[in-house]
């Protein structure tokens, strides 16, 4: 019988929400480090070292890169020349939302660009289905069902086996949610940003709505695309992704967040752990989230996240310390760090 905690004695794995799927708690994502522009194979070793240490969920969009396409092309050629025979042990996501190409069908939620896109992606990655396609993103102007409707689409034509849906605010994602189940789909999956320096979802009630319809939930950027590292607490290190130019971490974003970022360190260290691994525990702590994305420049990265599954979830007095100095706020927006 299948253990969900002691599968490979490394890696947990949780139900996501209350469908069959079961998620490793930290799964891998493909926004950074994947593109034209990286290690190709370097992306690779980390790649086949993530799978080698239980992680069987790959997060990826048709965007990644850059250039856009260029993670779903370079995961492609690794899924076809490394995990070939591995394919029923791993869930792999794609998603389909922001601007992809130009033109009117380039982006957005319409079933054209969403269904075409799907097409793409999946000529990219070489496969014929994904285990969870998303709606990327809310688009203000087209109809929900519109939207909805090419997700059920990808679902009865076989390319996806589950659907998602990220960032969507609550109010919108309810319906999203009821338009899928009439649809006779089930929505197996929300995606927001959330991190200590990023508790919008909590703010918005989202957690733990989505635990109460048994929805499972992915959260991305759990270390603030790495703020939550010891690398930024005295200045922006070169080669880091606030420092590269194809980045979408800003210095001013990490220079907003410095004194923050410094409590935290000094919160972490003082319990002997560092920076990361308090994060992605603390990510990890409700029952709401499945699984938490990290991205990775390389294998040392990865293996230094993954040792934070040794570090206990943390106690009611360092959650109280944390909640002093990075309280949840009500933004009113997501934002991707
Ligand atoms: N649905 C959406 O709209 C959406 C949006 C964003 C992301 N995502 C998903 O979430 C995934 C993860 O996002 P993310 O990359 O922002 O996650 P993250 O885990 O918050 O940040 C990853 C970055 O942190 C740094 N880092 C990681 N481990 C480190 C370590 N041990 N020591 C020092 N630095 C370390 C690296 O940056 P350096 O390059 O600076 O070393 C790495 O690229 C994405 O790949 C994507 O799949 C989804």
């Amino acid at each position: 019988m299948f253990d969900a905690n002691r599968y490979d004695g490394r890696m947990p794995y949780r139900r996501c929400g209350d469908s069959g799927l079961f998620l490793p708690a930290i799964s891998l994502g493909f926004w950074h480090n994947f593109g034209r522009v990286d290690d190709f194979q370097e992306a690779r070793r980390i790649m086949r070292r993530a799978f080698d240490r239980g992680i069987t969920h790959f997060d990826l969009a048709n965007n990644y890169g850059p250039p856009p396409g260029s993670a779903e092309e370079n995961v492609g050629r690794i899924l076809a020349e490394d995990f070939a025979c591995h394919r029923d042990e791993l869930v792999i996501s794609t998603k389909a939302g922001h601007e992809m190409w130009h033109g009117p069908y380039g982006e957005w939620g319409s079933r054209k660009h969403l269904l075409s896109s799907l097409d793409q992606s999946l000529r990219r990655l070489k496969l014929p289905y994904v285990d969870i396609f998303y709606s990327h993103r809310p688009d203000p102007e087209t109809r929900l069902e519109e939207t909805m409707s090419a997700l059920a689409t990808a679902v009865h034509s076989g390319k996806a086996l589950y659907v998602g849906i990220s960032k969507y605010p609550l109010k919108r994602l309810k319906k999203a949610v009821k338009l899928l189940k009439d649809m006779g789909i089930r929505c197996l999956i929300y995606q927001p940003p959330y991190s200590i320096l990023n508790r919008w979802p909590e703010a918005e009630g989202i957690l733990d709505w989505l635990l109460e319809e048994g929805i499972g939930c992915v959260v991305f950027s759990p270390l603030a695309q790495g703020m939550l590292t010891p690398k930024y607490l005295d200045g922006i290190p070169s080669g880091s992704r606030a420092a590269r130019p194809e980045g979408f971490l800003k210095i001013e974003q990490v220079e907003a967040q410095q004194e923050k970022i410094r409590s935290l360190g000094a919160l972490a260290a003082a319990r002997g752990m560092p920076l990361h691994h308090l994060a992605l525990q603390w990510a990890l702590r409700l029952p709401s989230v499945t699984s938490a994305i990290i991205g990775a420049r390389n294998v040392a990265q990865l293996d230094d996240c993954l040792g934070a599954l040794k570090a206990g979830t943390p106690d009611e007095a360092l959650l109280a310390a944390i909640d002093a100095i990075s309280p949840i706020q009500r933004t009113g927006r997501e934002t991707n760090a």
